[in-house]
């Protein structure tokens, strides 16, 4: 196995989704170094459709007191519709990964308070110091989306090489109008989801365990 694969594969199976952080910021030059380094990845055109409003601090603790309003009050207006519903097999694995996290951070079957509990923190960003929002030019569509997600990846691949953990957030789109108005996000761009980030507790429940992957003969047709 070469070096690079063996460095790729170690990048790739130590990232995880954060969702317990310390309060200590990252320097702006390692968020800026991040997003130098995933800035290389393809785009269809090279358009490199992806803009991100950063959030530390202050605006942090703004945005997540907004968005926890609005999500408590029932906002649920995503510039991109959610999925309606998850079937079969995607059915299964988004119910696997959730009972990780409940069995993590002990919320047993049936503790709708304590899952609402849980689910409430996508909005103070699992306690994160920053927050980038990520947006799309709507006339780019689909293949828009699929371009900022390949930056999403990236992004969290990048910080992870530099010590910094990271979680994707689609629930914060959930409330895109409140985050449009705050950030002054352009109305002609979607709000696609958040990455949050910052140094990793260690200690905390929801940060011990990790989630399951399917094997390549899941995935692939060979035709
Ligand atoms: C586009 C995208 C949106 C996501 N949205 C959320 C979210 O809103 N809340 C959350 O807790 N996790 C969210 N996640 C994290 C996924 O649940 C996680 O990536 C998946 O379970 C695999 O686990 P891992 O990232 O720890 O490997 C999102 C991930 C992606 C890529």
């Amino acid at each position: 196995m070469s070096d690079d694969l063996k460095a790729f594969q170690r990048l790739l199976e130590g990232r995880f989704s954060c969702r317990g952080f310390l309060d200590t910021h990252v320097p702006r030059d390692v968020i800026r170094e991040i997003v130098q380094t995933a800035q290389n990845v393809p785009s269809w055109c090279n358009s490199q459709p992806w803009q991100l409003s950063i959030c530390s601090g202050e605006t942090t603790q703004t945005l997540a007191e907004a968005l926890s309003k609005a999500a408590a009050e029932g906002l649920h207006t995503p510039d991109v519709p959610f999925p309606d519903r998850y079937v079969g097999v995607y059915k299964e694995r988004r119910s696997t990964c959730g009972w990780q996290l409940y069995d993590a951070v002990g919320v047993q079957k049936g503790d709708r308070a304590g899952s609402y509990t849980q689910m409430m923190r996508n909005y103070a960003f699992f306690g994160a110091p920053h927050t980038a929002i990520v947006t799309t030019p709507q006339c780019l569509g689909a293949y828009g989306a699929v371009d900022c997600g390949a930056f999403v990846t990236a992004f969290t691949l990048a910080a992870q090489s530099m010590g910094v953990a990271t979680i994707a957030q689609a629930a914060i789109a959930g409330v895109a109008p409140v985050v449009r108005d705050i950030l002054k996000i352009e109305e002609d761009r979607d709000i696609l989801c958040a990455i949050s980030f910052g140094y990793e507790d260690k200690t905390h429940p929801a940060n011990q365990f990790r989630t399951e992957r399917a094997e390549p003969e899941d995935v692939i047709q060979w035709c």
